[in-house]
């Protein structure tokens, strides 16, 4: 229960804007859910500020003062650092002060971020972090090519890790893509939508968490049964995450997530939610069903009202049964595990991620 409560004041705190809050969202993340144990903590702070510096380093283009500012753009303005984290807390299965540890976690960041910058071009998103997108600053060519040069060097720094951490990284950018590119096709004719988003899920966002495990484990020269078993855990973290992302769009202010509410909806995004109303047959969620369909022809305001019925909707609860069922998952894998203090976070990580969106 204790933790439920620390949890909700991280919750209520906004995204932090300035540098160095922008650090401090991982590193307060770890103290909440941390098993306060002192070595430990200061340990990962140390290593999370280190991987601070290098990402913010990597993410500008030195050549080029112009172009450094539109790379640099997404890491300059915030970002919770989870992949980061993630690689962190995967590497204490090892040694984690073996060299490249940091390197690992900075690329697994960069892959993130590159793919943020595409991502808001595809969703036609104009808010990040609080801030305008780098399609809305930059327009869209110039945020696909600033996306391109950060995979680009994430690729680079990864040339520089151990044989298994560089081919898991060069597998996970080709999931992510196709994942993306999967979504954009939307399911084939008789798929199942559902089924389909959590396969657009497991490409696009689970490959890329449990890739920053992985690549922390292997670095770290962590057993490779035990990056496996990580590299699971990842995988339903994950897709519990990407739905924790979905129902926050319907739900949160904006000023929890630097995103503006709605914005997929606006876009048209298949987010789950979304997905699980349209095809609902309670008669009690028809108004919800019918505005969905009818979207902007409903009226300019429909959208408001479609936030209004969401939190109450059937949609909603059986989108949570699925992010709590895949993090009853990711539990699951941890329990293999040695019972170090990063198997406690890992797996605080997971009533975190439920309880954000509570
Ligand atoms: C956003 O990820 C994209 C999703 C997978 C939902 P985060 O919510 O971790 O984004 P940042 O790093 O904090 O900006
Ligand atoms: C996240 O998709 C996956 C990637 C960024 C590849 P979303 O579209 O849900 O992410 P947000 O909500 O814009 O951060
Ligand atoms: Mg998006
Ligand atoms: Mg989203």
């Amino acid at each position: 229960m204790s933790f439920l409560v620390t949890a909700k004041q991280l919750y209520e705190a906004p995204l932090p804007a300035s540098p160095d809050g922008r650090l401090s969202y991982s590193s307060v993340l770890l103290s909440r859910l941390g098993p306060n144990r002192p070595d430990f903590e200061a340990r990962l702070g140390r290593a999370l500020a280190a991987a601070e510096r290098r990402l913010q380093a990597c993410s500008r283009d030195a050549s080029d003062p112009r172009a450094a500012e539109l790379t640099g753009h997404l890491t300059a303005t915030g970002g919770k650092r989870l992949r980061t984290l993630l690689a962190l807390l995967a590497a204490e299965f090892g040694d984690p002060s073996r060299e490249g540890v940091v390197q690992a976690a900075v690329v697994a960041e960069l892959v993130h971020v590159a793919s943020l910058y595409h991502d808001d071009v595809v969703d036609r998103a104009a808010t990040r972090h609080g801030a305008s997108t780098a399609n809305v600053l930059w327009g869209n060519r110039m945020a696909v090519l600033g996306g391109d040069w950060l995979l680009a060097r994430a690729a680079r720094l990864a040339a520089d890790l151990v044989p298994g951490a560089f081919s898991l990284n060069a597998d996970t950018a080709n999931r992510l893509i196709a994942g993306q590119l999967r979504e954009l096709a939307g399911p084939a004719p008789g798929e199942d939508p559902v089924e389909h988003y959590l396969q657009v899920t497991a490409g696009k966002t689970a490959a890329l968490l449990a890739m920053a495990l992985g690549v922390g484990a292997l670095q770290a020269g962590a057993p490779e049964a035990v990056a496996d078993i990580l590299i699971e855990y990842g995988e339903q973290l994950g897709i519990a995450f990407q739905i924790a992302d979905d129902l926050l769009d319907l739900s949160s202010p904006d000023a929890f997530t630097g995103k503006e509410r709605g914005q997929d909806l606006l876009a048209g995004v298949p987010s789950l939610p979304v997905l699980l109303a349209r095809e609902d047959t309670d008669p009690r969620d028809a108004e919800l069903r019918e505005l969905i369909e009818a979207g902007s022809a409903a009226g300019a305001d429909w959208h408001l009202r479609v936030l209004e019925l969401f939190p109450s909707s059937r949609a909603t609860a059986r989108a949570e049964a699925i992010m709590h069922q895949r993090l009853a998952r990711a539990k699951g894998a941890l329990e293999s595990l040695p019972p170090l203090p990063a198997r406690r976070t890992l797996d605080a990580l997971c009533d975190f991620v439920a309880f954000r969106t509570g």
